[in-house]
This record gives structure tokens, sequence and C-alpha cells, in this order.
């Protein structure tokens, strides 16, 4: 079994993870380094996340496939960690075919151990929402708490479970009962189980030709030295563990979840890559502490404006603030970024001062790290450093040097802070709208190494 075999040449494996609330570009830095790669798999998350690329005048939103998807050639997986909501997959398949995208089964890979988002995980999240109204999370709605709520309830309908058509009726109508007892109770709608068996059947033997051990697949790719790319969705701060409870996600979005969530052996990730954004910015509900508010109002929404933040799956306008360089710092420590890689430095073009949160008081005084309750946080008093803008377009620079100095010196600031170098540079959405650090590890490793570290 070539998997049992000592791993002789180190393939490079290497996962990209959002440092922030999500949104920091994660699309764009994905189909960028895709050309490097061979695989790109997804290991969490579902069609909440929303992953833009840019690629001359074409532009694509990514919901449940990898970004590497719009790469002809590249295989792309959707690892046992994700929740897929098969209707949304062939939404999004059909829209990228359009475009000219081959979305096939040799090229996509569901795993046979990913669940499955049902209609009724779609009323719940409703109506979970609705029954905290003030302490409301400000999901997505797609169903995806839910959904990962039966997996560890050992109740979860994998795709491989779904093409048995006795286990998916019995599962389905086991399930539904309970679902719609509690959405019964808060005023919503029974739904019927024979209605969702023949949506769910039609759609899951569509699926079928996608679904594939996509764990053995991943570790025999790894052992023939053959590269992966690791797609992180959501970010550090939405982690089910690690994030800011009960404000998150209900997966492992850290690098860990990398590992977890696609069954490759934790030693085979040879780097991990940060995404942070010049600012910071988060959709739904939760604390924020470097939030634009009150005084800073008009600047968060002409942030929201230039940086175009309005999220790629629901539409919501993003809350936007500084940059969060203690948060950041938190992110780098759990994830063990190799590099970072940092985005939308041209969005603050315009501004005559940028403030960097460096620190966090609470009570008077400072944290050594990031208080775990989330009534704590919303009382943080973020301690400021005040550093110049650069007051001129850096849209589309493709070189270090030709940043204006003050560019420059925010970016070293910035890396300083998160204790990690920044080994790339977005300037723009576009995906030659780069800088790659020559002199930075990252940089040697795009030339030619494999091990980013
Ligand atoms: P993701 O969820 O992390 O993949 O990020 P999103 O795609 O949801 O949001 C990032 C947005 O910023 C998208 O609209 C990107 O096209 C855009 N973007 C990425 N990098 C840059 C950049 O350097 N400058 C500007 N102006 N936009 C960028
Ligand atoms: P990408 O991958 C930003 C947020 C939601 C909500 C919380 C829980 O594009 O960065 P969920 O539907 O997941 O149960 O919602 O997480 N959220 C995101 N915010 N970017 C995302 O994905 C997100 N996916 C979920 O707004 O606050
Ligand atoms: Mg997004």
């Amino acid at each position: 079994n070539p998997v049992w075999r000592s791993v002789k040449s180190v393939s490079k494996v290497i996962a990209v993870i959002g440092a922030q609330w999500g949104d920091e570009g994660k699309g764009k830095i994905v189909d960028l380094l895709a050309e490097r790669f061979e695989i790109v798999a997804r290991y969490q998350g579902g069609h909440n996340a929303g992953h833009s690329v840019q690629v001359g005048d074409q532009s694509f939103v990514l919901h449940l496939l990898p970004s590497g998807i719009v790469h002809r050639g590249k295989t792309c997986v959707l690892g046992n960690g994700m929740v897929i909501d098969p209707k949304a997959f062939f939404v999004e398949a059909d829209r990228l075919t359009q475009q000219g995208i081959e979305v096939s089964p040799e090229r996509v890979k569901i795993s046979s151990r990913a669940h499955l988002i049902f209609p009724y995980h779609r009323a719940l999240d409703h109506t979970s929402e609705e029954r905290l109204g003030n302490e409301k999370v400000g999901t997505t709605l797609r169903g995806i708490g839910p959904a990962y709520e039966d997996k560890a309830g050992r109740r979860g309908i994998r795709t491989a479970d779904a093409l048995v058509s006795d286990v998916l009726r019995s599962r389905i109508e086991r399930n539904l009962e309970d679902a719609n007892r509690i959405i019964e109770a808060y005023g919503g709608e029974r739904l019927d189980a024979d209605e969702i068996f023949k949506e769910m059947s039609v759609l899951t033997e569509r699926l079928g030709p996608f679904i594939a051990d996509t764990t053995h697949y991943l570790n025999v790719a790894a052992t023939e030295g053959r590269s992966i790319l690791l797609e992180g969705a959501q970010a550090t701060l939405l982690d089910v563990d690690h994030g800011t409870y009960p404000f998150v996600t209900s997966s492992t979005t850290v690098a860990g979840g990398a590992i977890i969530g696609t069954g490759l052996a934790p030693n085979r990730l040879t780097g991990v890559l940060g995404i942070v954004r010049t600012y910071t910015t988060r959709v739904g509900e939760g604390p924020f502490p470097t939030e634009m508010l009150e005084g800073e109002a008009e600047l968060g929404q002409m942030i929201r404006e230039r940086g175009r933040e309005y999220g790629a799956s629901t539409g919501r306008p993003r809350r936007c603030g500084w940059f969060d360089a203690f948060a950041t710092r938190y992110a780098a420590e759990i994830n063990g970024f190799s590099s970072v890689a940092l985005t939308k430095l041209d969005v603050l073009d315009t501004l005559d001062e940028i403030k960097v949160c460096i620190g966090y008081k609470l009570d008077g005084k400072m944290c050594e790290s990031l208080p775990a309750v989330s009534q704590d946080l919303r009382r943080i008093e973020p301690v400021y450093a005040t550093l110049p803008g650069w007051k001129s377009s850096t849209l589309g620079t493709t070189e270090i040097n030709s940043l204006p100095a003050n560019a420059r010196r925010y970016i070293e600031f910035l890396s300083q802070q998160i204790g990690t170098e920044i080994g790339l540079v977005s300037t723009g959405p576009e995906r030659m709208q780069t800088i790659i650090v020559q002199d930075s590890a990252l940089g040697s490793w795009l030339r030619d190494s494999s091990v980013l570290i």
C-alpha cells in the first residue's frame, strides 16, 4: 500500500488560512498559487464561503468548489470536513460551466465522508437564529451549523450513505421527525419526508460520479510527491474552538482543521500561509474591538465602498475596522504561519493616517492573550499605534520597491507586529496585481524549494 511507504521526497502541502474574520482574499491568493500545485482541496465549511477570483476581466465567485477550479487541469477536492448542499453544488457547477470552466468527475472529487446539508438544516438555521433574537449569530442561513450539529450528534448523512436508497430514506425520516418538532414549536412550516427524499435522491444520484475516497487519494498523492494546496474557508477568529465563540462558524477553520478535514497525516504539511488584510472586516454579529463606529463611521463607510466590502455569498455589508495586530498575532500563534500574504493595500491609499491595534486593554489592564468570553471582547479598549498614510495609488503595483515609503513602512510595521514575514502583498483584485517579496521565504519557496518554513 503506497500510503504506508515512508515519504522520501517531501511534497508541497501548503495550507492557506484566513487570519481574521473571513474575506481576507483567500480566493485571490489560492488562485494565484494554484498554478504551482497539482491538487487544490477544501477541508471545512460549505457554501457559507464566498471566494472571489478575478482573471483579466473575468470574475468568479466560488462557494463550494476550491478556487483552483479556475485553472485548467488542476484536480479539486471537497474534503471530508466539509458540509455539502448538493443543490448549491450543481448551481455553482452549472454557472462555472457557463463561464467555460470544466466541472467534471475527472477533476472534482467529493469525499465519501463529507456530510450533506438537507432542507431541514436550512429551516433549523432560520429557527435557531429567530430563537436567539438579539443574541443571534448572523449566520449565512445556509444550514451549516445544523449540519455540523448532526455530524457531531452522529445522526448526519454522508455523501456515500445517501447513495444507498434505504439508508437515505430511513435517516431522512428519523432526522426529520426531530427537526419538525423544533421547526413547528417555533411557528415554522412542517417539512415533508417524501418530498425531501425525492429531491435528495435525484441530487445525490447526480452527485454519485463525483464521490470518492479523497482521504486515500490525497495521501497517495502526497506519497507520490504531488503538490497539494489546502484552501481554508472562513477564518481563524470564526473557528469553533479558537474563534470569538459563540459568534463563530461550526467548523475547524485553523491549520489543524486542514489535517482533520482531509485525512492527510499531520507530517504531510510543509507550510502554512496566513492571509491578512490591511484592515479588518466582519460579517454578521459578534464582538469586533477595532470596528469603525461613531466618530469613525464615515471612514468605515468609505473603506466599505473602496474595498467593495459586501458579502460574496449573502451580499450583506461587511463591518469595517482597523487592523488588529493583537488578534492577528493570536492567529499566527495558533496556525504557525510560515509566511503571510497581505491583501488590499490599495484600499488604504487615500488615508492621511492609519491606526493599528497593538494591544487589548480590559478593565484598565493589558491583556496577555485573547479573552475567551465574548462579553469581555465587547468591552475591550484597543490600544492603537498611528502610522502616516502614503496618499498615492498603489493599485496594481508589482514591485515592492515601487511602493511609496510609507506603504513599505506600514507593511514592515505589520510584519513586526504579527511576528511573521510578509511574503506577498496584494495591490488589487486581479491575479496579476500582486507583489511577491523576492527575498522572503515565500518568494524563494515559490522559485524552487518544497518546504515553506
Ligand atoms: P475570501 O473569502 O477570503 O476569498 O475573500 P472574498 O473574495 O470574500 O473578499 C475579498 C474581496 O476583495 C474580493 O472582492 C476580491 O476580489 C477583493 N480583493 C482581493 N485582494 C484585493 C486587493 O489587493 N485589492 C482590492 N482592491 N481588492 C482585493
Ligand atoms: P469566507 O470563506 C465571512 C460568518 C457569518 C456568521 C458566522 C456563522 O468567504 O471568508 P455560518 O453560516 O457559517 O453558520 O455563520 O460566520 N461567516 C463568514 N464571514 N466570510 C465567510 O466565508 C463566512 N462564512 C461564515 O457571517 O457571522
Ligand atoms: Mg469571502
